[in-house]
């Protein structure tokens, strides 16, 4: 079953809470929830605090994406403020396993994201560590992007490689994802995809939600 994590990057934050119980209604599965830091990407977004305050209103599970540098050091707050699971960067992490340690001994789901220009192998020996695997269609920092068609090969090639581990572990996808494209990235082996832009310009969020868990194309 493909679940959908509207990014809430594309949100109004004007009435952030709102929106968040709006698509939460519309029959979102997750809430992905990016947090940039202006260095590990040119944008800075939200922290714990706004996670917390955004946690009471809301049930869904916070599938948190940390586009942040040294993200060991900020697991635990994010974990305390109502993380379900926290998604890190292999380009962000010196050590990758101590990361993933920390987040799982702090009893959250963990993932790993690969940039655009990274390839599987960079995360190939950690796999059967993490819930998640997060390969990314635009490279982080804003809502909006094109999806980058490039990424489909990655998508499959990081499927076979869970597939090996026998375990069950989320294959997500992120970027520019819609209802044009949501079917090829599903084919390829996402069973998560993340979509901002597409859902939050979209004046029904329940149909923008359904089109890209059930793709008709
Ligand atoms: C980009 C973020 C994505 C983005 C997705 O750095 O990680 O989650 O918000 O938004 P769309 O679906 O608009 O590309
Ligand atoms: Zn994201």
């Amino acid at each position: 079953m493909v679940l959908i994590a509207p990014s809430i990057l594309s949100a109004d934050f004007s009435k952030l809470g709102e929106e968040i119980i709006a698509v939460e209604k519309a029959g979102a599965d997750w809430l992905h929830i990016d947090v940039m830091d202006g260095h590990f990407v040119n944008n800075i977004t939200i922290g714990p605090v706004v996670v917390s305050k955004i946690k009471k209103i809301s049930k869904i599970f916070f599938d948190v994406h940390l586009m942040i540098e040294n993200p060991e050091n900020y697991v635990e707050q994010f974990v305390k403020a109502g993380a379900d699971l926290i998604t890190v960067h292999a380009e962000a992490c010196n050590n990758i396993r101590l990361i993933i340690k920390k987040i799982k001994d702090l009893n959250c789901k963990v993932g790993v994201s690969i940039n655009p220009n990274t390839s599987v192998d960079k995360i190939k020996d950690i796999i059967s560590d993490v819930d998640l695997v997060l390969i990314m269609s635009v490279y982080p920092g804003f809502g909006g992007q094109g999806f980058i068609e490039d990424v489909l090969p990655k998508i499959k090639e990081a499927k076979e490689l869970i597939d090996k581990t026998g375990k069950k572990i989320h294959l997500e996808v992120d970027g520019g994802i819609n209802d044009k494209n949501a079917k090829s990235v599903i084919e390829n082996g996402a069973n998560v995809l993340v979509a901002g832009n597409f859902v939050f310009t979209n004046k029904d969020y329940n149909k923008a939600i359904e089109s890209i868990k059930n793709p008709k194309l």
